[in-house]
């Protein structure tokens, strides 16, 4: 079972409840013996009771479908995905403008002008994925699985303004994630802007860029001027070929949402970044509590794609619920698979939300007494 009450899992542990009690208790939780605890809780308890765990009957459900590892020799060359990073304000999304304007074809179909979070470039012949991330401090979780998500983190630092809060944050998140990073000192067209001193300042970081002696990458840019661009594209073209990034785009895709909204007339749209095998219109994908089945698939300019292999952002279309930004993206065989799945984690997340519930009741009770 997918959850269970304290009792039973003392009972099968042939433990005393009021044990399992004062181990949650320990964790912050505070709970009695008819209380439901989640899977992973229940399974943390038993461990640290000295109890080997085996999942049986639904929760397979679950981890057999990201658990299909790819041999060798059917990985091919990928394009690098590359976020970018920085505090609020500090032109992430101007600077991703900036490189996509550039290399926009006159005469292109139009939403050049559109934001979008995400889309690849072809920089001489070598394509390039992108994915800009807020800087305001409340999307914190949505940095940290960036970097998660991501090959390279470009780490755009206002000339003007320097390291800043989520400035530390993004490098936090990409060292935890041992993402490597470029860092765009931007801005530079700017008065009293001082490259010199974000330098100086990311040494307390520990980030040595180049010219400070260490190896950190360092390119000083300017979104609204367009200068050093080019050499940011080469640098972030140098930096991927020494990581030698592989996919294998021959299997059933994998990916995760980038973001998702319901909109008006299209219903729920998400950006999906591909990370294994290729995407096609048709297929049925299961994204975090939601299913769906691919009824188009855009690309960074409105037109419809029939294939998204790994690397490749894509807008897709045929969601039946809005999924999550930072859900995982699977495609499965047929359609009561994903409903079985879904519906799975739908009660997961009920379940969940009624573990809190009577969680937070269980420590009114004890603040009252
Ligand atoms: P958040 O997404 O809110 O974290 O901000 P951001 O990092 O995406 O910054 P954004 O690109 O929105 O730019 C913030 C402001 O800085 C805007 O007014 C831009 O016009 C300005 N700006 C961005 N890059 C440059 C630059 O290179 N030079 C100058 N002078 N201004 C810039
Ligand atoms: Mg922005």
């Amino acid at each position: 079972p997918e959850a269970i009450t304290i009792q039973e899992l003392a009972n099968r542990m042939a433990e005393r409840a009021v044990d399992v009690i004062k181990l949650l208790m320990k964790q912050g939780q505070m709970l009695k013996i008819n209380d439901v605890i989640d899977a992973d809780t229940a399974e943390l308890i038993a461990e640290e009771m000295g109890h080997t765990v085996k999942r049986v009957s639904e929760a397979d459900v679950e981890e057999g479908l990201f658990s299909i590892e790819d041999t060798t020799e059917h990985l091919k060359p990928r394009p690098p995905v590359v976020t970018i990073m920085g505090h609020v304000d500090h032109g992430k999304t101007s600077l991703l403008d900036a490189i996509r304007n550039s290399k926009v074809v006159t005469g292109e179909a139009g939403g050049i002008t559109q934001h979008i979070g995400a889309y690849q470039i072809e920089q001489d012949g070598q394509k390039i994925t992108f994915i800009d991330t807020p800087g305001h401090a409340a999307f914190s979780q949505m940095r940290a699985r960036g970097a998660k998500s991501t090959d390279i983190v470009i780490l755009v630092v206002a000339a003007d303004d320097g390291v800043m809060p989520q400035t530390k944050e993004a490098i936090a998140h990409a060292k935890a994630a041992d993402v490597p990073i470029i860092i765009a000192i931007n801005k530079i067209d700017k008065e009293g802007s001082d490259p010199n001193r974000v330098r100086t300042e990311l040494l307390s970081e520990e980030l040595v860029t180049e010219s400070m002696g260490g190896d950190v990458i360092d390119v000083e840019v300017s979104a609204k001027s367009g200068q050093n661009l080019d050499k940011l594209l080469e640098m972030i073209i140098l930096q991927s070929e020494v990581l030698e990034l592989q996919a294998n785009p021959d299997r059933t895709a994998e990916g995760i949402v980038i973001e998702a909204q319901l909109d008006r007339g299209r219903g729920p749209v998400a950006t999906v970044l591909v990370q294994k095998g290729t995407l096609k219109p048709g297929d049925i994908l299961v994204a975090g509590a939601e299913w769906g089945r691919v009824r188009a698939m855009l690309d960074e300019d409105g037109k419809q794609v029939k294939e998204a292999p790994p690397s490749k952002p894509v807008e897709v279309l045929g969601f039946q619920g809005t999924p999550e930004a930072g859900d995982m993206v699977a495609v499965v065989e047929n359609e009561a698979r994903a409903r079985e799945i879904v519906e799975y984690r739908q009660r997961q997340i009920r379940e969940k939300a009624s573990v809190v519930a009577s969680g937070s009741r269980g420590s009114l009770e004890q603040m009252m007494n």
